[in-house]
């Protein structure tokens, strides 16, 4: 039995020459990383970051003025590289140089759009649910902000599985949910599927993980929803049963007490664990450009330890 931790885990605090500040809006997630060197990327600092991470799902290095080759090279220490299609070659979040990296936002280069997801608000969601094994981590950098929009805000997915109800915490124990991945982020038809020819959902194209995933790094369990899509579906229950399990998991996703949220200052970036956390944006003005630079890491493959 996975063992619950219902306390705010005390700070890591001095670690290998970096200090670990949790954050001050209250919750479990997040915490800033202060003093790490991406020039030497001394293992024992990697280390400690890693802890950080594991600890508090979300960590923030602020204003690093890095460059996307040191960006890479810390990610590389995390793990295998994982690419969205949107970032491969001739996509349109293609990086100009490395395929490591997926180019967020809406920037323009001689009149063509460089940058996926637009200055549209996101919903709620974890990257790239779409494959067997998603990403663990995912490090966000901003090169360009707008004067204001853009926030980013993560849930605790730990918190929402402790804070369900026993009963529905039974029902969904030991069950897959089925994530569509006819559709992309932006109701876009996603590269390689097709518009379904029924409206039923369970016949939909989709993948299938657990519902509470035991994560593989901290051995606890969270809710692992992929995104707040209606065209996902609880395997084996009821379709309106499970919207109403989906739906109350969305309830306590969309509490801020499970939150954190980041006002982005120029240079930050942030790296979260996909496994244990889902995240969404606000949108922007179409008229100012909002430009971040991503990288993944491959995960395990979800399971769940009863
Ligand atoms: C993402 O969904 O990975 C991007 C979030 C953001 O643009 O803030």
């Amino acid at each position: 039995m996975t063992a619950i931790l219902k306390e705010r885990p005390a700070a890591l605090g001095e670690a290998a020459g970096i200090t670990v500040l949790p954050n001050a809006q209250g919750t479990m997630l997040g915490a800033d990383i202060v003093g790490f060197d991406f020039d030497a990327l001394l293992p024992e600092q990697v280390a400690a970051v890693r802890a950080a991470w594991i600890r508090h799902g979300v960590v923030r290095f602020r204003g690093t003025q890095i460059t996307d080759e040191q960006h890479m090279r810390f990610t590389a220490l995390l793990g295998e590289f994982v690419k969205h299609p949107r970032q491969l070659k001739g996509e349109e979040g293609a990086h100009d140089r490395y395929e490591e990296i997926l180019i967020i936002g809406n920037g323009k280069r001689d009149g063509k759009v460089v940058g996926t997801m637009a200055n549209n608000e996101a919903q709620w969601h974890t990257d790239t649910y779409i494959y067997d094994r998603p990403p663990a981590a995912a490090l966000l950098r901003a090169m360009q902000l707008p004067s204001s929009g853009g926030d980013t805000y993560w849930a605790d997915m730990y918190a929402v599985y402790q804070a369900l109800p026993v009963a529905v915490r039974k029902v969904i124990e030991g069950r897959l949910i089925q994530l569509d991945i006819v559709y992309d982020g932006s109701n876009r038809v996603r590269v390689g599927q097709q518009e379904p020819d029924s409206d039923d959902i369970r016949l939909w194209a989709g993948i299938r993980h657990p519902i509470v995933r035991t994560h593989g790094e901290s051995g606890r369990n969270c809710v692992y929803i992929g995104s707040e899509k209606r065209s996902n579906w609880i395997v084996g229950l009821p379709l309106d049963e499970s919207n109403a399990i989906l739906a109350e998991i969305m309830d306590h996703v969309r509490n801020p007490a499970h939150q954190w949220m980041q006002v982005w200052q120029p240079h930050d970036m942030v790296m979260w664990d996909n496994r244990c956390t889902m995240h969404r944006r606000n949108g922007w003005s179409a008229e100012e450009t909002r430009i971040m630079h991503r990288t993944t890491t491959r995960g395990e493959r979800p399971h769940y330890v009863c």
